[in-house]
């Protein structure tokens, strides 16, 4: 071990001097820049935590310094933006303050005043208060990476790491490794809820009945092995270990293809680090190594991912990225030469994410095509022999199955140079799938059309007949959770349901809300009795029944059925069990952190993305609030209360009239003579995000008058760049923070074209793109 200090001392002086301090007792006042002083090191040299090169940028973090590969092992603020060779890092009372063009911020936020800081050997950087007792740890946040002798220990609520973007992106990626609560240690990939849908699950250590702190531990053998909540008891060595413990070292880390490794390096030989363990020898395992609308395939070593037909790589550099459908084939169909036809392809051996939206038992494969081309929503179809179970778009999690009987059914457009067919309806607004439907219905009195007819018309005629099948196979309930196309209800069924609508769990502006159940199946859900009967109560029921029956999507809640029985109408949804995002907001004891808060913000961003762009029907929702976003039981988010949206077509812009959102969260136009168009919804979804960000309503009175309206305070905040004053003493990334208000603010603009699309909503919350500063929301041409 002394041969592996001196040298390693030797090495640290030899290549590092000037770059790097050996200073393993680090006092406040001590300051680093990326180009000189840019890393304390450990007392062996062996660590070292300050500025690492990225890109064009620097970044924060600890890293093996005293090896030619400088592995990173931790990150501070992975997701934060990277700083210039101008930035430095000052070591306060506060903790370690990162300086640079964007302001100053904390990336490492000590919980109570610090005097002393060390980088230990371990590779552990830690803060000491006055009394030399450890205040904050590395080792308790881990990121990516494991070292010997530091535990992940899951408590009550679960302890993960994450995986990077890529190698030499260290910000996060898009797969979990979670030490549940539960004692399993389970694989995810990030976008499913917390310890949920074990559907998602694709790596489990089988642990689940160990209870509560069981902790993953690597030895300084390499040995990587559970631990029992108790601490005496050794649950299950992964692997075992018995690696040299002289000149080596070890570490685990979840890669950024999904896979977690234990590796070793060899300090004598130098060289590259060695695997000598991996939670999978597949690497198509991982859920999401391929992107939307690809399968994945292994080829040797690697991967190869594999674009669905018709389908073209969203980024042909980098496959992993997914596919979307080719897009020359649609603008074609949209020049009035061609006649676009579709028809099905069928895929077999692969394996796909299976959320149907509706599963039909049809007699075969044929009728299971038929069923897909007959309907708008459907792109494609699993067929089992069985079942046919129409899928949401868009498909994920693919991979190549050989020994799967199930065969994929695809929609897929071909052109034809028929002769020029007269256009009924020009699609005006640019859509990706969805829009060359629109023509069909548009020519469909050519013959083109007739004939589509006539097959829509009997594939609707044969659902019938399916339909009647299954009532009379299944008796009633049964399947109605399998086949989710809304289906009517008697209003003594729905009394029977609810209970004499026994049990109230909310009340809107269109009606009461009630929890009931169904039949036999026990399964929950929400009943909305709508008590304005009115000509315009009648009008709403249509539009919902029309409008929420035909969409499909994760974060949309879904309508199961419905009742129209004289003047009582009811609707009939999926049981949300979280509440509202209202609820969750604003109730502090409920108060999620900031990074779940992060994704249900983009989550919500995804469904509002679908009703706007990517469903048959645009559909713009017209009251976003908090109360109209539900929380399923893994905290996803979900959208409902299409009560006030209307169908737009193609044509018209000019939708939604008459009609007004909810007071604090309506765009400015509805009081202006100016059409209302998407733009609406992300005004509103602007103030929800604000909301999102600081946890309180946009407008509260109970608060002194001039911090009532929080848009307001907001714009000022970030203009004096004290955006931080806002949040309390909330831990949270600054730069993150400011990166969310900026999206913020960019809604609320008062001119609706200033407004971004959700699309670009969603790219700047996922961090893809670069934030512009927004102006003031009010401009100084609306204030006139
Ligand atoms: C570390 O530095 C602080 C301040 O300079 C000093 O008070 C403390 O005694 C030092 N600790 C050690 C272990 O050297
Ligand atoms: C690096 O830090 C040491 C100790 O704080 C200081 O003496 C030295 O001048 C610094 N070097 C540079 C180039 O700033
Ligand atoms: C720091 O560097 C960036 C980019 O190189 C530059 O835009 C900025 O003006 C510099 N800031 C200072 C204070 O020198
Ligand atoms: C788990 O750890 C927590 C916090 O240290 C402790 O309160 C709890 O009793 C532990 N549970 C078990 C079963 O050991
Ligand atoms: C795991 O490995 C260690 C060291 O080889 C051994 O002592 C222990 O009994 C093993 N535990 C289990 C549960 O197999």
């Amino acid at each position: 071990m002394a041969f592996v200090v001196c040298y390693l001392l030797a090495f640290a002086f030899f290549n590092y001097a000037g770059a790097q301090q050996l200073q393993s007792n680090i006092s406040r006042g001590s300051a680093l820049t990326p180009t000189t002083n840019s890393s304390w090191l450990s007392r062996s040299g062996m660590y070292a935590f300050g500025f690492y090169k990225q890109g064009n940028g620097f970044a924060v973090g600890i890293f093996i310094a005293g090896i030619p590969e400088k592995t990173v092992v931790w990150t501070a603020n992975r997701d934060g933006r990277l700083v210039s060779d101008n930035a430095s890092l000052l070591f306060t009372s506060d903790g370690i303050a990162l300086q640079s063009t964007q302001g100053q911020s904390l990336v490492v936020d000590a919980p109570v005043l610090v005097s002393s800081a060390s980088m230990l050997d371990s590779g552990n950087f830690v803060l000491y208060n006055a009394s030399r007792a450890i205040v904050w740890q590395s080792f308790e946040y881990p990121t990516d990476t494991l070292l010997p002798n530091q535990p992940l220990i899951a408590g009550i609520a679960g302890k993960e790491l994450v995986s990077a973007k890529s190698e030499t992106d260290h910000s996060s990626g898009t797969f979990r490794l979670a030490m549940q609560g539960d004692g399993n240690l389970v694989q995810y990939p990030v976008d499913t809820g917390p310890d949920g849908g074990t559907q998602y699950a694709y790596y489990a250590s089988n642990t689940f009945t160990a209870g509560p702190n069981v902790s993953l531990n690597l030895g300084v053998d390499g040995r990587l092995f559970l631990l029992n909540g108790t601490g005496d008891g050794n649950l299950l060595n992964l692997s075992l270990g018995g690696l040299p413990t002289q000149g080596r070292s070890y570490l685990m880390r979840i890669d950024a293809d999904g896979i977690f490794r234990v590796y070793s390096y060899d300090l004598k030989q130098k060289g590259n680090w060695s695997t000598e363990w991996s939670s999978s020898q597949d690497r198509c395992d991982p859920q999401g190594a391929c992107g939307y609308n690809s399968y994945c395939v292994t080829m040797g070593a690697a991967i190869d991912c594999i674009c669905l037909p018709g389908f073209e790589y969203v980024n042909a550099g980098d496959q992993t990225l997914g596919c979307e459908r080719n897009s020359s084939v649609g603008d074609v169909c949209k020049s009035k030469n061609w006649n676009c036809n579709y028809t099905m392809q069928e895929l077999g051996s692969t394996k796909w994410e299976d959320e149907p939206y509706m599963v039909l038992k049809p007699s075969g494969k044929e009728d299971c095509k038929q069923a897909c081309l007959g309907d708008f929503n459907c792109q494609a179809a699993v067929f089992d022999g069985l079942s046919c179970s129409k899928q949401r778009p868009p498909l994920r999690y693919g991979r190549r199955d050989e020994s799967t009987s199930k065969i994929l059914l695809l929609k897929e457009v071909v052109m034809s140079s028929a002769p020029p067919a007269p256009r009924a309806v020009v699609p005006k607004r640019s859509r990706k799938n969805g829009r060359n439907l629109f023509l069909i219905v548009g020519v469909s009195f050519t013959a083109l059309g007739f004939i589509l007819l006539v097959i829509s018309v009997t594939v609707l005629w044969k659902n019938n007949v399916w339909a009647y099948k299954r009532m009379s196979e299944v008796n009633g309930d049964a399947e109605w959770n399998e086949d989710v196309t809304p289906r009517p209800y008697a209003y003594e069924d729905i009394e029977k349901m609810t209970n004499n609508f026994n049990e109230e769990v909310g009340r809107g502006a269109s009606g009461t809300v009630y929890k009931g159940v169904i039949g036999n199946s026990q399964k929950l859900v929400a009943v909305k009795r709508l008590e304005k009967v009115a000509a315009e109560g009648d009008r709403e029921f249509q539009t919902e029944m029309r409008v929420i029956g035909r969409t499909h999507h994760r974060n949309l809640v879904r309508l199961l059925g419905y009742c129209l029985d004289g003047p009582k109408k009811l609707l009939v949804y999926e049981y949300m069990s979280n509440g509202s995002l209202a609820d969750i907001l604003f109730t502090p004891e409920r108060k999620l952190h900031w990074e779940e808060r992060m994704g249900i913000a983009r989550k919500i961003a995804r469904g509002f993305l679908y009703l706007h762009e990517e469903c048959d029907t645009q559909i713009i929702h017209c009251d976003i609030k908090p109360q109209n976003i539900l929380m399923d039981e893994y905290m996803c988010p979900k959208i409902t209360d299409f009560g006030l949206s209307k169908l737009l077509q193609p044509d018209e812009t000019q939708i939604c009239t008459g009609i007004r959102g909810t007071k604090g969260y309506v765009a400015p136009e509805w009081h202006r003579k100016i059409p209302v168009t998407v733009k609406v919804d992300v005004y509103s979804f602007g103030i929800v995000l604000l909301e999102i960000v600081f946890c309180r309503r946009n407008v509260d009175w109970s608060l002194p008058h001039d911090e009532a309206i929080l848009d307001e305070l907001v714009y000022h905040y970030f203009e004096s760049g004290e955006l931080r004053k806002l949040v309390g003493d909330e831990d949270m990334d600054s730069r993150q923070l400011e990166r969310v208000v900026k999206v913020g603010i960019w809604c609320i603009q008062d001119e609706p074209s200033l407004r971004p699309s959700m699309k670009k909503v969603l790219l700047m919350l996922e961090g893809t793109v670069e934030i512009p500063v927004p102006p003031s929301p009010v401009s100084f041409l609306s204030t006139i």
